[in-house]
């Protein structure tokens, strides 16, 4: 897209003339070049011929999101909940739901202690309204979970829902941007990326927000909005994460097969900034990149990308939040060419099904890796307090040997004066008892 319209304005015969011009026409020339390439690489967000386009007995529109989940929920009710007030600037909701087993917790220390143990997640989906598959992968995930549990106790099904759901309380926002999705149901513009307004959620959040990995531009498609946190719809991200201490954030966005490792921004990438577990966060990135059919390129996003991002939502998890781990996921993408959106972000109606599966164990070594992550943090935890108890109990006893040693070396000096002048078998036995304590 920037290329052609450069070739029109400057035909190519230009740059054999450069040998003949001077250096500050040269300058010119070049600054003038900078501006119109500057200029082009705006990318917006018309509508585009498309490939293929969704069909909806095979892709849910919102209103099927908004069914299929809120059935799922009512049929799980001491497993799932819906958070009714995070809702988008047109106050549709963002079907934000929270997953745990609530029957277990009542208000005893000891559920409280299995609660604290439990692993805390936040899931994202759908900040980009044009990338319908994540939001999909997030049903599928639903269905089997929720399946699972009908399963014949003992079964292999049960017991992975089970496990999943005895270890974990998620929280996941389903449909982050809906105004976004349902201005694309009703005009057909499958590239549309932002809200109703046109702003990227993804860059509007407050870390290094308004740099140049955004633009001002309400026509771009990376518009980072009036002022940070200027929609509604990031309240449902903000409240939940300074409630709660999560360990893992995850968002979920598809046109390319990656996983991104904090930071995004242009300033990280200008100093080198990385996240405080780097090391943690790449082994279970390396671990996610391989475990399905497909191979997911990882690392941290200034290096992976050519392009950087500011006010990013997963960089403020982990630069502002401090959510241990936080990524960004891109589940799927493929060889692409021309301005068609719908097929570079999601796959073709026929193939949808064998995506979704393929992608599912991605979830599975997810929950698995993050699952023996927080039992080995819950141990650490327990064994410093043992630790530190230990110490307590041990300086006690010191104290108090040495309050016995003082008091018996007191009472000892007299005995002893005495046992000078009266040597008895007696007097001898207390003196050897009394060195002996003091040893
Ligand atoms: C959503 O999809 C369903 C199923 O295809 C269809 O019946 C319904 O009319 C659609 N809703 C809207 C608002 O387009
Ligand atoms: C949920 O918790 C209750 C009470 O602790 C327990 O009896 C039940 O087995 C749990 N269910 C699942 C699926 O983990
Ligand atoms: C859910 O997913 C797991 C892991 O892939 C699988 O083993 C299990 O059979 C699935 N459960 C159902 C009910 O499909
Ligand atoms: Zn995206």
């Amino acid at each position: 897209m920037k290329f052609p319209l450069f070739l029109k304005i400057c035909p190519p015969k230009a740059a054999v003339m450069y040998t003949f011009i001077t250096k500050s026409e040269l300058f010119c020339f070049v600054s003038v070049i900078l501006f119109f390439l500057d200029f082009c690489s705006t990318i917006d967000v018309k509508a585009q011929r498309e490939k293929y386009i969704p069909d909806y007995s095979v892709y849910h529109n919102y209103s099927m999101l908004h069914r299929e989940i809120t059935q799922i929920v009512k049929r799980n009710p001491n497993f799932m909940r819906i958070e009714k007030e995070y809702e988008s600037r047109n106050k549709v909701s963002q079907l934000v739901l929270h997953i745990k087993n609530f029957t277990g917790s009542f208000n005893t220390q000891i559920s409280k202690y299995t609660e604290n143990s439990k692993l805390k997640i936040l899931f994202s989906y759908g900040v980009h309204a044009r990338e319908f598959l994540p939001t999909e992968s997030l049903l599928y995930l639903l269905k089997n979970l929720t399946k699972g549990l009908t399963f014949p106790h003992g079964s292999f099904e049960e017991q992975f829902s089970r496990y999943v759901l005895s270890h974990i309380d998620i929280y996941i926002i389903s449909v982050a941007n809906p105004d976004g999705r349902l201005y694309i149901e009703s005009t057909n513009n499958y590239c549309w990326r932002g809200t109703e307004t046109g702003v990227d959620l993804d860059r509007n959040f407050d870390w290094e927000y308004g740099r140049k990995g955004s633009s001002s531009d309400p026509k771009d498609e990376e518009y980072r909005g009036l002022h940070k946190f200027s929609e509604p719809e990031s309240l449902a991200f903000t409240d939940l994460t300074e409630k709660i201490k999560f360990d893992l954030f995850m968002s979920f966005h598809s046109g390319i097969k990656h996983i991104y490792i904090p930071f995004a921004d242009t300033k990280s990438k200008k100093i080198g900034r990385q996240v405080d577990n780097l090391n943690d966060m790449l082994d279970l990135a390396m671990e996610l990149s391989h475990c399905t059919k497909y191979t997911y390129k990882y690392g941290q996003a200034y290096k992976l990308n050519d392009y950087t991002a500011d006010g990013t939502i997963f960089d403020f998890m982990a630069g502002v939040r401090k959510i241990p781990f936080s990524y960004t996921v891109e589940l799927w993408g493929q060889n692409h060419k021309g301005t068609s959106c719908f097929d570079l972000f999601n796959p073709p109606n026929e193939d949808l099904k064998e995506v979704l599966e393929t992608i599912h164990p991605l979830y599975v070594q997810l929950f698995r890796y993050m699952i023996d992550w927080k039992s080995s943090q819950v141990r650490h935890i327990t064994e410093d307090f043992n630790e530190e108890s230990s110490l307590n109990f041990g300086y006690i006893l010191m104290m108090l040997s040495a309050c016995l040693t003082f008091f018996v070396c007191l009472t000892g000096k007299n005995r002893f004066h005495h046992r000078r002048r009266i040597v008895s078998l007696k007097s001898l036995g207390s003196s050897f008892s009394a060195s002996f304590m003091k040893a």
